[in-house]
C-alpha cells in the first residue's frame, strides 16, 4: 500500500453552515449567504414529529432555485433509527453532493450507506460525510478514514460534533477546549493519514463574537479545513480564518516562483531567502493559490448576482 495520502479536496469548505429542514425561511436565506457549503439537518435540530415536514420542506427546496456554488449535504438520520430508511429514500430522490451520516461508530456504518447508494446506482460524486461525534466514531477515527481507500466507499470528510461527545463524556464546554483538543488532534491525524478533509464542530454560543474568532483561529491552527456553523453570523469568521491569509499567500506565491526559476529545475529544495523550502511546501503553496483562485471566482459570481 503506498504510504502517501492522496491529495485532500480541492474543495472550498471553509464555512459549512447547518440549517434545520424544517425551517423553510432559512433554507431560503441560504441562497444569499457566503458560506462555502450547506447541510440541510434532517436529523438532531428536527423533532420526531415533524421529520415528514422536513422531507416536504427540503424536498421543494432543493427541487427550486438551483443553490450556486455551495456543496449540498443533507444530514440523514441514523440507519438503525426509525427515520433513516426514509430519509436515504429522499437522498436518492434529490441527489445532493453529499450525505451527512450522524453517530458514525464503525466502517460498517459508512459502508452500509455506500452499498444502498451502489445499489441505487447514484453517481460516484455523491460522496458521503461523517460526523464523529461518538466516543466511538473517535476511538474509532483512524479505521473509519483507512475505510475511505476501499474503492467504492465514497468517503469524503469528517464532520466533528462536540455537542454529542460532551453529552456521552462528561467533558464540560470549556474555553479552549483543553480537554477535547486531544480528540480533536486524533480526528485531524486520521484525516491526514488517509487523505480526507475534517470540519471542526459548531460553536453554540452565536452571540459571542469574540469567542468565536477564538475558536476558529484554533481549529484552523489544529488543521481543519473549515468548521460547521449553526447561523449566518458565524460566517464571515469562518471564511477569514480557513480561508488563505495574505501573509500565507504571497509565500506560496514565492514558493511557487522559486521552484519556476529555472536554476531549481531538477532540485528538490531550495533556499528562500535564507529559508528551507521543499517541493513538498509547492503542492502546499499550489493548493492554497487554487483556493485563493476559487475565492476570487465565487466573490465575482456573487458580485454578479448581488
Ligand atoms: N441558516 C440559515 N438562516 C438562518 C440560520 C441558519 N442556520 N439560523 C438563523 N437564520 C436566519 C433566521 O431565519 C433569521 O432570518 P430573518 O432575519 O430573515 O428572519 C436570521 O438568520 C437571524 O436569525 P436569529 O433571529 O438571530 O436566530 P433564530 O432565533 O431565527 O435562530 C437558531 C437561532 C439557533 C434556532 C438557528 O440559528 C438554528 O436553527 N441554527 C441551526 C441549528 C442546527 O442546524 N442544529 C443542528 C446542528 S448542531
Ligand atoms: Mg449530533
Amino acid at each position: 500500500m503506498t504510504r502517501i495520502a492522496p491529495p485532500r479536496s480541492d474543495r472550498l469548505r471553509r464555512s459549512v453552515l447547518s440549517v434545520p429542514a424544517i425551517n423553510q425561511r432559512a433554507l431560503e436565506k441560504t441562497h444569499e449567504l457566503d458560506c462555502d457549503a450547506v447541510i440541510f439537518d434532517l436529523e438532531d435540530s428536527v423533532a420526531p414529529d415533524r421529520k415528514a415536514e422536513a422531507h416536504e420542506n427540503l424536498k421543494a427546496f432543493l427541487s427550486g432555485k438551483p443553490l450556486e456554488g455551495k456543496e449540498r449535504i443533507i444530514r440523514i438520520n441514523p440507519l438503525s433509527s426509525p427515520f433513516g430508511r426514509e430519509d436515504m429514500q429522499l437522498v436518492l430522490d434529490l441527489v445532493p453532493d453529499a450525505v451527512l451520516l450522524p453517530k458514525v461508530d464503525e466502517p460498517q456504518d459508512v459502508m452500509a450507506v455506500a452499498d444502498l447508494l451502489a445499489e441505487a446506482d447514484m453517481p460516484e460524486d455523491l460522496r458521503i460525510w461523517a460526523m464523529i461525534e461518538t466516543p466511538r466514531g473517535v476511538l474509532n477515527a483512524a479505521s473509519l478514514a483507512e475505510a475511505g481507500r476501499t474503492p467504492g466507499t465514497r468517503l469524503d470528510c469528517f464532520v466533528v460534533g462536540l455537542n454529542d461527545l460532551r453529552k456521552e463524556t462528561g467533558v464540560l464546554p470549556q474555553p479552549g477546549r483543553t480537554y477535547l483538543v486531544p480528540w480533536l488532534m486524533q480526528v485531524v491525524l486520521a484525516v491526514g493519514a488517509y487523505g480526507l478533509d475534517a470540519i471542526d464542530s459548531v460553536f453554540n454560543d452565536f452571540k459571542n463574537v469574540e469567542g468565536l474568532e477564538d475558536e476558529c483561529e484554533q481549529g484552523r491552527a489544529m488543521g481543519f479545513a473549515g468548521k460547521m456553523l449553526i447561523h449566518p453570523a458565524q460566517i464571515d469568521a469562518a471564511n477569514r480564518h480557513f480561508g488563505p491569509d495574505e501573509v500565507a499567500l504571497a509565500e506560496a506565491h514565492a514558493i511557487i516562483a522559486a521552484f519556476a526559476d529555472p536554476a531549481a529545475e531538477g532540485l528538490n529544495v531550495v533556499n528562500m531567502n535564507g529559508r528551507m523550502v521543499e517541493r513538498l511546501h509547492l503542492a502546499q503553496a499550489e493548493g492554497l493559490v487554487h483556493k485563493a483562485r476559487l475565492i476570487a471566482a465565487r466573490r465575482t459570481a456573487r458580485r454578479k448576482t448581488t
